[in-house]
């Protein structure tokens, strides 16, 4: 007898559904499409050499530590690697504050499995990373939602939000995965004083923040928590947690993140993760410790901010030139996205058919927003193409809108 699968999968699993657009993307894998579409890194600048060399280090001095279980909580040089590199920052924090994930989409998932019951409100920018949905919606979260504009979200309207009692408020500082914007230092500030006013904690995911390439660094919201709460000296107690991962700086392949909370939160993760994986595996934290030992990552950081740099005036310079003038898109200081409005009464999906056709994918805004809206919006990403590969992606994609929007295409 054929099993009915569906009938026995949980309730949970309802709100796993794949989407249209997802369906639509997977065209976009074909080798012979540009793709704007993922969130992948530029392949040309992964450290293969260095990786190399460290896995024959690691092997032949610590192989069968390598290769053993390992603590729950991460390889401990790891660990005091990053509470070093955090306390570069201004954050005082100890490898007790430090917890090892299979990426941050792990630690997403486990903050999930920690803190949200069904029907608990979670505070979200609108729009918001996708991959933060997917992994509480399997929670059975609801989502307030905060708009976004130019300076982040939007803290005049957070108050209100906040009165619907949220579990925790989750923002993007930096090069928000999906518009690219940063939240700007007064409204960093402002978001610190509102979520202790109303005793709500924050979890800050910050996978970009270290891929500045125009302007000046903001001290993340760890930091200005602290200091709001007159410094933590050793361990931080604070009202946020903050996620970063090596997958931006280093290499997506690793699965390697990193959580700094509370230690009472981290404790509370590490039984969570106890359950999901045991630990993240040895081989990989000790290779990407042994990778990042004297100074290495801070020299990389530079190579990825100028590749990303290129590629971002790439694409805004394409923009200039085919996009219709009816077409307004952010500028992003860093990261790896940028963010389009299209006119109002066009819907991003449509455009992204016609797009297929010619060979180029982006994805459209909509699913971003988890209470709806968003259909002429549309993420662009710009660091996996080469710039010559972006202008010509740009081009084709100007020429799709223009077919929307009904203007004559461009001879160019
Ligand atoms: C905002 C945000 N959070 C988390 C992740 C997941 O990162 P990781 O590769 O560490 O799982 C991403 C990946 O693109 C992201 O953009």
């Amino acid at each position: 007898m054929h099993t009915p699968w569906e009938k026995r999968f949980a309730q949970r699993t309802q709100r796993m559904s794949s989407s249209a657009i997802r369906e639509l993307l997977k065209l976009t894998e074909k080798p012979d499409i540009i793709s704007f579409g993922g969130g992948m890194p530029a392949p040309e600048v992964f450290p293969v050499a260095e990786f190399q060399d460290a896995c024959q280090v690691v092997l032949r001095d610590f192989g069968p530590k390598a290769l053993q279980y390992g603590a729950t909580d991460g390889y401990r040089p790891l660990r005091e690697q990053i509470a070093r590199h955090t306390s570069r920052y201004g954050i005082d924090v100890s490898a007790d504050n430090i917890l090892i994930t299979s990426g941050s989409q792990q630690a997403l998932d486990l903050l999930g499995k920690v803190f949200i019951n069904r029907g608990d409100h979670i505070l979200v920018e609108s729009p918001t990373y996708l991959g933060a949905l997917q992994a509480w919606n399997a929670y059975g979260a609801e989502y307030v939602t905060v708009p976004m504009d130019k300076s982040g979200m939007n803290t005049d309207v957070l108050e209100e939000a906040l009165r619907a009692g949220p579990k925790f408020i989750y923002v993007l500082p930096n090069f928000q995965n999906p518009t690219g914007v940063t939240l700007s230092i007064n409204r960093r500030q402002r978001l610190i004083e509102l979520a202790d006013q109303y005793g709500v904690p924050i979890v800050e995911d910050d996978p970009y923040g270290q891929l500045r390439f125009e302007g000046e660094h903001l001290p993340p919201v760890v930091m200005l928590d602290d200091v709001f709460r007159g410094n933590s000296h050793g361990t931080y107690h604070g009202n946020v947690i903050y996620l970063s991962t090596f997958s931006k700086i280093l290499a997506p392949g690793l699965r390697l993140a990193w959580v700094v909370a509370p230690p009472e939160v981290i404790h509370k993760m590490v039984q969570a993760k106890q359950g999901a994986d045991l630990h993240t595996a040895s081989f990989t934290q000790m290779v990407a410790h042994e990778v990042s030992r004297g100074g290495f990552l801070d020299q990389h950081i530079k190579l990825i901010r100028s590749t990303y740099r290129e590629r971002r005036d790439a694409m805004l310079a394409s923009m200039d030139r085919f996009f219709p003038p009816e077409v307004d898109w952010t500028h992003p200081e860093g990261g790896l996205f940028l963010w389009g409005t299209l006119p109002k009464h066009i819907n991003a999906a449509d455009v992204l058919k016609v797009a297929i056709e010619q060979k180029v994918a982006f994805v459209p805004g909509e699913p971003f927003h988890p209470n709806g809206g968003g259909h002429n919006t549309m993420r662009l990403n710009f660091s996996y193409c080469t710039p010559e590969t972006i202008q010509e992606g740009i081009r084709r994609l100007g020429d799709a809108i223009y077919q929307i929007i009904g203007s004559p295409v461009r001879v160019s």
